[in-house]
């Protein structure tokens, strides 16, 4: 429940606009018109500063799969912290929790995938999976295995090698120097179902999309290939799914060639795609390593972790590793109060059965929000689960895109936000993925609010001459 606390909304907003530099933020914009002050929350439920309450429709940034206001999480979290709050996890060091935690994401992850390394967040535990996947390869005598192959549209993280990786070409800076496939990182054309050819059939992209691994990894060498790192579902690029078999068969290209499969379930693990980890359950895969964040403590401490196959593990390790080190961790990897909050979150999804309550409401929310293709800006509805996103487009026949500068998404956000909504808006993606908790009562509420917010949104467009639809 919302406290009495009072908020003095203008000093709040004022500080932050003049000392705050904002992630992924405009800094024009944030210098000018400031940011929203998230003050308190509970349930699915976030209120602003002035009290004002909104569904948080990403549930954060995709990772309060649990909901807000748990007071167990609270507790355990505040017991850790009195009774060893932290200390290094460098040089054969550990904590009950971290010891504990380890244990049990390895009861909860697919096939021989039971090492898990902790970081701080999902590009640290991406940044970690690829100097891990040197380290094997370099060790087992493949020097050469240096190359990266990820795919147009993915999200994996915000450091400069993960930068690197990521394939959302307009989320590229100007001003970064990126490492390119000049250097070792190469990108696929994305697995875009929506945006396949004219009179492609699903089964024909599918085909020609397993072809862009397979052609890739010839034309650098399966000699000189690493890795290729996928997520279940493009989340950021716009909630993107492959089509049906394409995570199977590029699986097996990567086996066929010995490359390794990273799936990066920073997103879809815990619980989203109704299971702790989608990989197995959901796509049929059992990768060689798996990437997760967010969920893994549903957003109440920062951690992250990677998680390896006994087969890649095993040829690095123990007696045969002959004083080799992985050198490569932080200060706060399996950080003791972090790791307690991942255990208490677990037992809450397993007590609570989270993921079976995904798996009931999932295909209820998708029905919902197909329920919004009589909207004319209405592209495409798509996603799985408690992930979801509609794609608005300037015309339906030839699907052609909005303009970037007239700000769709945002547009969408800002009228949601009024009526008790919070979308997540970029580009003409709107976003929704909701804390796991949602009934499907909350689900109709969520749709209804969007719906409002995308009328009065083609309203605007249409009054200020911008868009005839
Ligand atoms: C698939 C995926 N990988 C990695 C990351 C990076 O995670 P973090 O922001 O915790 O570093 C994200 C973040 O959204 C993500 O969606």
């Amino acid at each position: 429940m919302r406290s009495n606390i009072k908020y003095d909304t203008k000093d709040l907003w004022t500080k932050d606009k003049e000392h705050v530099l904002h992630a992924w933020s405009n800094l024009q914009t944030v210098r000018e018109k400031g940011s929203l002050v998230v003050a308190e929350a509970d349930g699915i439920y976030v209120w602003d500063s002035d009290g004002n309450k909104m569904i948080d429709g990403p549930a954060g940034m995709w990772c309060i799969n649990i909901g807000y206001g748990r007071g167990e999480m609270a507790d355990a979290i505040a017991e850790q912290a009195r009774r060893m709050p932290y200390f290094s996890p460098f040089h054969q060091m550990t904590s009950p929790p971290t010891a504990e935690l380890g244990a049990k994401i390895a009861e909860l992850t697919p096939g021989d995938l039971n090492e898990v390394f902790f970081t701080t967040g999902g590009s640290t535990a991406v940044d970690s999976a690829i100097r891990f996947v040197w380290s094997y390869h370099r060790y087992t005598g493949n020097k050469n295995k240096k190359h990266i192959i990820s795919r147009l549209d993915s999200y994996h993280g915000s450091t400069y090698l993960t930068a690197s990786i990521c394939g959302k070409m307009t989320d590229r800076s100007p001003y970064f120097d990126y490492i390119t496939d000049k250097d070792f990182i190469h990108h696929l054309p994305s697995p875009y179902p929506y945006r396949r050819p004219e009179g492609t059939s699903l089964e024909e992209f599918c085909d020609e999309k397993v072809a862009d691994l397979e052609n890739k990894i010839l034309e650098l060498g399966p000699e000189n290939v690493a890795c290729f790192i996928a997520e279940p579902i493009l989340a950021s690029g716009g909630v993107i799914v492959p089509p049906p078999g394409y995570h199977k068969r590029t699986l097996e290209i990567c086996r066929k060639y010995d490359v390794i499969y990273i799936s990066d379930e920073v997103v879809t693990a815990f619980g989203r795609l109704g299971h702790f980890f989608a990989s197995e359950p959901v796509y049929d895969i059992v990768p060689d390593i798996i990437t997760c964040a967010k969920g893994l403590t549903s957003g109440y401490m920062p951690l992250g972790a990677l998680i390896i196959s006994e087969r890649l593990f095993g040829a690095v390790a123990g007696a045969q590793a002959k004083d080799s080190v992985f050198a490569n961790g932080f200060t706060y990897s399996g950080h003791p109060v972090a790791a307690a909050a991942g255990l208490k979150n677990i037992e809450i999804m397993e007590r609570e059965k989270i993921c079976e309550h995904v798996r009931e409401v999932g295909p209820y929310f998708m029905e919902r929000l197909e329920s919004l293709y009589d909207l004319p800006m209405v592209g495409e509805v798509r996603g799985s689960h408690l992930m979801g996103c509609v794609e608005c487009v300037a015309n339906r026949k030839t699907k052609e895109r909005f303009k970037l500068e007239l700000g769709i998404g945002p547009r969408i956000d800002m009228h949601c936000q009024k009526n008790g909504l919070i979308v997540r808006p970029f580009e003409h993606f709107c976003v929704l993925s909701p804390p796991l908790v949602i009934t499907k009562e909350e689900i109709d509420e969520m749709v209804r609010i969007l719906r409002e917010g995308m009328e009065a949104t083609m309203n605007d467009l249409r009054r200020e001459g911008l868009w005839d639809g």
